[in-house]
């Protein structure tokens, strides 16, 4: 048995080790070894403090589980209070609270820093020696709860740092970090569905689902639920540390926080409304919600001279985006047919004004979905819309201002529009018009062709196809290319400026690729991507309409049942005309073949998180070039997930499933 001094020396050895490794994964999203390499790492520690339980240290990395469910929270006194912020909302508004901060602090040469705001709930983490001694919850912003064993299974959160390394970040040992707590969206959805699986009430949004988990009494549900803690302030005896907030940012990103990577120091208010503006844009692309940008004057000499009113201060304002769920009334639903014949429930809404854009219309999904929802015509719905995404039904409100509706949505019998009448296959969920001269079908038939992603015939919405095929100027796409202007001007709300714009576009798009006119045919199961393989592989629309399915099968993630729609479609007498009449108006029926590199031929990968030097489009090419294929998400099929900066929930399950997730210095030496 070795000595007493020597397991204990290895067990410290041990938990150093695991805690770089810790911090490899969970700050900096960029892990050295595998998951089960970790595992094993993390075994050997148990086990070693199995055998010592005298040397177990509430820092140990063993020590982020939940432990006993207890009576309650402790209060705890903040060392100064935790503020709020102001809000605005325009930048009118911004550039007056510019003003202020100019006349009270007399003086010009303001620097600020943008931060996003993030949308989860503030926590004050007390650190002694080095230490995580407690975690602390806003509470009434001076007296809040102590939450330690909570937060302790963040993982984010440093349960110990070096005091080497604190002192090399010029962070004092004893320290208070202030900061965000929040559960990542996809975290949320997931936990989200698991609830109402087991029919247990789901939470609105991701904050107060923070906000439950972080007061859980058992804090192992607060282990399983995947927080995450971006840290903003730094103080020491309940004073801001360093002299310039930038400072303190750096400072506790190198001490070994999680501080979020997009912020920026900036000098001038035209900068601080350009970064307002670009994350207003991006703010999908975040794994986690923001509710707007804090922008914060740099100089901590300028903050005290600035002071606070009531409860926040004036050195700091919140931009606020514009709110992206909104409640309205349910008037009616209605059912959309699609270029498949599936039909979708619509829900048609009192209008309601949601992040800049008025909604109304909703998509309820399914009948199951309408099932779940317990929704009912006159019901008040909150409706929520992700920046690109269709607006969704996200709940019935249910509450004394808000009376129920009554009429119940039923399940369609017929098609609405040519009334034939529907079919739902066994085991699906949903209905389908079986009517192949549905004019419904035609309509998504030609909006498709005409979308962005395919002809790009830029002004060809539902309004003018919806004339076009009613009228019967347009009864197949190859009609498109025969309008005239004359067509056009018959057309309500149609001038010789618009009708000619419309022809220009249609001209324009004769130039667009063959793979377009092959996504466009809307063959069914091919997609832009099997578009692509085809025009690659056979290099015209002839050879792909001759080639047997046999010969259709060698493309790459061309299956038999791919191959048998093509050749279907290719056999039908009057597809065999429309791609006669595309050819003689002019689209283009020949590309270039092109054999793609087969050094990855069969692999997946997935892409997640900000690359440094590649746009997630070039990183796709490189991948598509060198024969791999990228998918939106990580299953056990995936081979190799590419981790850029703030990658999420795709890298946490690429972890769980132990598929190896690699940087794009890995990427670009595998595509070379
Ligand atoms: S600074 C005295 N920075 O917004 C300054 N707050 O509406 C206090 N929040 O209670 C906060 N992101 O929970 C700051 N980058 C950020 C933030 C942020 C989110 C939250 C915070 C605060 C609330 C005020």
């Amino acid at each position: 048995m070795p000595a007493a001094k020597d397991v204990e020396k290895k067990i410290e050895a041990l938990r150093d080790k695991i805690r770089h490794h810790e911090y490899l994964y969970y700050v900096l999203d960029n892990p050295e070894i595998s998951d089960q390499e970790f595992d094993r790492l993390m075994q050997q520690l148990k086990d070693l403090e199995a055998e010592h339980p005298s040397l177990i240290t509430p820092d140990s990395p063993t020590q982020r589980v939940g432990g006993k469910p207890r009576e309650g929270f402790v209060k705890v006194r903040h060392s100064s209070p935790m503020l709020s912020l102001d809000n605005t909302y325009s930048e009118e508004e911004l550039r007056n609270w510019e003003r202020r901060v100019h006349e009270l602090s007399g003086r010009k040469d303001v620097d600020y820093v943008c931060e996003l705001k993030l949308d989860g709930m503030s926590l004050a983490l007390i650190y002694e020696d080095g230490k995580l001694a407690r975690g602390v919850t806003r509470g009434d912003g001076t007296t809040g709860e102590d939450v330690t064993l909570n937060v302790r299974t963040v993982r984010s959160i440093p349960l110990s740092i070096e005091l080497n390394k604190v002192k090399k970040a010029g962070v004092p040992p004893n320290f208070e970090a202030r900061g965000e707590l929040l559960m990542p969206t996809a975290a949320f959805k997931k936990v989200n569905e698991e609830r109402e699986r087991n029919g247990l009430p789901t939470f609105a949004n991701p904050r107060n689902f923070t906000a439950g988990t972080v007061r859980q009494l058992d804090a192992n549900i607060t282990a399983e639920r995947r927080l995450d803690f971006f840290p903003y302030i730094l103080l020491s005896n309940g004073r801001t540390y360093f002299e310039r907030h930038w400072e303190t940012l750096t400072g506790l990103d190198k001490a070994g926080f999680k501080v979020n990577p997009n912020r920026k120091l900036v000098h001038s208010m035209d900068e601080v409304w350009a970064f307002i503006q670009q994350w207003e844009a991006k703010r999908d692309s975040l794994p986690y919600e923001i509710d707007g940008i804090v922008v914060k004057v740099d100089r901590i000499a300028f903050q005290d001279e600035l002071g606070f009113t009531g409860k926040a201060p004036r050195w700091a304002i919140a931009y606020k985006y514009a709110a992206r769920a909104g409640i309205t009334k349910l008037e009616n639903v209605r059912w959309q047919v699609g270029r498949t014949g599936k039909l979708t429930p619509v829900a048609e809404l009192a209008p309601v004004a949601i992040g800049g854009t008025t909604v109304r219309n909703a998509t309820l999904h399914n009948m199951d979905e309408i099932g779940r929802l317990g929704v009912k015509i006159g019901d008040y719905v909150q409706v929520e819309r992700g920046g690109d995404v269709i607006p969704k039904v996200a709940k019935v409100i249910d509450d004394k201002d808000h009376p129920r509706g009554t009429q119940e949505i039923e399940a369609p019998e017929k098609c609405p529009v040519c009334g034939t009448k529907v079919v739902r296959t066994e085991g699906e969920v949903d209905f389908r018009c079986v009517n192949a001269n549905c004019p419904a079908k035609l309509l998504g038939t030609i909006l498709h062709f005409a979308s962005r992603g395919v002809m790009n015939i830029d002004g060809m919405g539902e309004a003018l196809v919806t004339q076009l095929t009613e009228r019967g100027l347009v009864k197949n796409v190859a009609d498109i290319y025969k309008l005239t202007k004359a067509d056009l001007l018959s057309l309500e709300r149609f001038a010789d400026k618009s009708a000619q714009n419309i022809l220009d576009e249609i001209d324009k798009s004769k130039e667009l690729p063959l793979e377009r006119v092959i996504y466009g045919l809307g063959i069914r199961m091919v997609g832009e991507r099997t578009a692509q393989f085809l025009a690659e592989h056979f290099g015209s629309m002839e050879a792909l309409a001759n080639a047997t399915v046999e010969e259709l099968q060698s493309v790459n993630e061309v299956g038999p049942k791919i191959a048998e729609s093509i050749a279907e479609f290719f056999s039908n007498p009057a597809n065999q005309e429309l791609v006669k009449r595309l050819q003689k108006a002019g689209l283009k029926f020949s590309g270039e073949k092109k054999e793609r590199g087969t050094k990855l031929a069969g692999k997946t990968f997935v892409l997640t998180g900000t690359l440094a030097k590649y746009t997630r489009d070039e990183a796709k090419k490189m991948i598509e070039d060198a024969g791999g294929k990228v998918t939106g998400s990580v299953s056990k099929k995936t081979d190799y997930v590419v981790a850029g900066a703030d990658a999420g929930s795709k890298l946490d399950k690429a972890k769980e499933l132990g598929v190896p997730v690699i940087d794009e210095k890995a990427l670009e030496e595998l595509t070379d």
